[in-house]
């Protein structure tokens, strides 16, 4: 016998004894009138857990009376679905609610069917508890949010790179043309070379912002060869000796996997570049198992001891990326310098 289930009387247990008995989830049953007729011991369970009074919920009230009396736009919604179920509707009814608990919010789904003859009918309600689903997807949400925001930093600092910068290398070359003068060849000459200096300026850096944007080799070598070509730009760019260690025969990932990964690799070289101070660095890429490791080395200062107040986008995009993959960043001072990991789940190529 079912200790935790109680039964109203006039009501006859033995129809849904048994199917009381086979649900792990909660479950009350409710007549025509809303009133409580038989609940099992995890109906019991949820109401402790989410501090309701048992008189409110237990047997022999009227469940569709205490939604009623909520006076909330749930409980308003939650009477009208049962009551329509009951008056014949189309079931099952579902209806998502949150709970604001001491411990944090919990989320709930009830649901509700019909059964018994259309003349005496009978409903079942259970409630299910989707607090974990909930907060995986807000957590994920928050995630994309704060992705958006960085790509919008970054956005922004490309537009006034263009404009502080690379708008006035050819804003300059403007004005000095307008210097020409077709009877003084020594002036000419001189214009022609600064010219000449600030357009190469303006199309260097042209050229690497629309690299920074989508490096075109990423997609069609691979994402080992990207990382080499990029690493060797970057040596010659920022006077730091990039070691690279993958092997010959490392595969293809899949597409945002490859992005996520690069992006690291730029992030992590421009850290090394801007703030450790290393002229060398090491960037390592294996297989481990089941996850892909990404780890860049720098032999400088290391991060430094608080990095509180306003830090930039750079290690946060990295983190958020990888979280975004099922996979993490860690960061550790390795005296010398800094051990930066990125682990990502392995997806071949094509399984996006
Ligand atoms: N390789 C490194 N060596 C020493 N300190 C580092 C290194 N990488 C990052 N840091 C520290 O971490 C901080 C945060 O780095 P992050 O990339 O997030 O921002 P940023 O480089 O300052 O700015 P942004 O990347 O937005 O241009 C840096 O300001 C720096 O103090
Ligand atoms: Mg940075």
């Amino acid at each position: 016998m079912h200790t935790g289930k109680r039964m109203a009387g006039g009501f006859d247990p033995a129809f849904f004894e048994s199917a009381l008995d086979a649900f792990t989830a909660n479950v009350a049953v409710i007549d025509e009138s809303g009133e409580i007729l038989a609940v099992n011991d995890a109906w019991v369970q949820f109401l402790d857990l989410n501090d309701v009074k048992a008189v409110d919920h237990a047997i022999g009230c009227n469940y569709i009376g205490f939604c009623d009396r909520l006076g909330t736009p749930g409980g308003d919604a939650v009477a009208a679905g049962l009551r329509a179920l009951l008056a014949g509707g189309s079931g099952p009814f579902r209806h998502e609610y949150v709970m604001p608990l001491d411990a944090g919010p919990r989320w709930v789904k009830l649901s509700a069917v019909r059964v018994g003859r259309l003349d005496r009918p009978f409903l079942i309600v259970a409630h299910e508890d989707i607090s974990i689903q909930r907060r995986a997807e807000l957590g994920l949400r928050e995630a994309t949010a704060r992705l958006l925001l960085a790509e919008d930093a970054e956005r922004r600092r490309i537009a006034r790179e263009l404009h502080d910068s690379t708008a006035q290398h050819l804003a300059g070359a403007k004005l000095m043309l307008r210097r020409l003068d077709a009877r003084d060849p020594a002036s000419t000459s001189a214009v022609r070379d600064e010219v000449s200096g600030l357009l190469s300026n303006a199309l260097d850096e042209i050229r690497s912002f629309a690299y920074l944007l989508h490096p075109p080799a990423l997609e069609h070598l691979g994402l080992a060869a990207a990382i080499r070509q990029f690493a060797t730009g970057f040596s010659r760019r920022a006077d730091v000796a990039v070691t690279i260690d993958i092997p010959d025969d490392f595969p293809r990932l899949s597409h945002a996997t490859e992005i996520a990964l690069y992006r690291v690799v730029q992030e992590a070289l421009a850290n090394v570049h801007s703030h450790s101070g290393s002229q060398q660095a090491l960037v390592r890429l294996r297989i481990a198992g089941e996850m892909v490791l990404l780890a860049v080395r720098d032999f400088g200062s290391g991060l430094p001891p608080r990095r509180g107040g306003a830090s930039g986008v750079g290690l946060e995009g990295m983190r958020l990326r990888l979280e975004f993959l099922k996979g993490h960043l860690t960061l550790r001072n390795a005296e010398p310098g800094l051990a930066l990991e990125a682990w990502v789940p392995f997806l071949p190529e094509g399984e996006d």
